[in-house]
């Protein structure tokens, strides 16, 4: 079985504060207790995420539904198949999520990530920051080879986080995903752990 992770956060990156320099806790695996705030997220930022996912129940934004997917992120990460993170701001608060998910070991040594913020957390790094300590676990913790990503061509946000980590595109593949409702070409993207 793959190491699992703590909760107790994960990877250094620094933030700016009173012109001093400041370690934060940027990602930590997502917690139980982590399901009203994303409910909360979850409905509040709706309309800002829909384009970019997979169309969403009315039951998947409840706490109740929040609660039910974090525990099969957690079952999942016990068996070693996925990293489930939650995004903090510089307080310490939920801002959104990063999720390694299709972790296969053997030859392959890959995974697939996927992450969000919140609209209103949008513009000042945390996705780059987010995504730059998942790839960290990934190659570290996990000692995986790669990590690939999607994007939909018109993501040029997503695009910038993953230029900004050294992702490269390898190609583009047609109805990849269905988000919002449509099956959808992609990019794709990967980073290897030698570059
Ligand atoms: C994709 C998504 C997470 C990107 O959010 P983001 O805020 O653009 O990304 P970051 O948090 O890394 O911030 C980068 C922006 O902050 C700026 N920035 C400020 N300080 C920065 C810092 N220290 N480091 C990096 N960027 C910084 C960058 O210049 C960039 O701004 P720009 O887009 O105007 O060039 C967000 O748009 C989102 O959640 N979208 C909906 C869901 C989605 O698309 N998920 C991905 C599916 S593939």
């Amino acid at each position: 079985m793959l190491q699992a992770v703590s909760d107790r956060g994960l990877k250094f990156s620094i933030a700016r504060r009173s012109g001093m320099l400041r370690r934060v806790n940027r990602i930590r695996l997502v917690s139980r207790t982590d399901a009203d705030a994303l409910s909360q997220l979850l409905q509040t930022h709706r309309a800002f995420l829909a384009p970019w996912e997979p169309v969403r129940s009315e039951d998947y934004v409840t706490a109740a539904g929040q609660l039910a997917d974090i525990e099969a992120a957690l079952g999942r990460h016990e068996q070693g198949a996925a990293a489930p993170f939650v995004i903090l701001d510089d307080d310490g608060s939920v801002a959104g999520r990063v999720t390694l998910s299709g972790i296969v070991q053997g030859p392959f040594q890959s995974c697939s990530m996927g992450y969000w913020l919140a609209e209103d957390r949008t513009g000042r790094g945390l996705a780059t920051q987010a995504v730059a300590a998942a790839v960290e676990h990934a190659f570290t913790t996990l000692g995986l080879h790669r990590v690939e990503a999607a994007t939909l061509l018109a993501n040029t946000a997503s695009q910038g986080v993953l230029a900004r980590n050294g992702f490269e595109e390898f190609g583009m593949a047609p109805r990849y995903l269905k988000i919002a409702g449509e099956w959808q070409d992609h990019r794709m993207f990967q980073r290897l752990a030698e570059d």
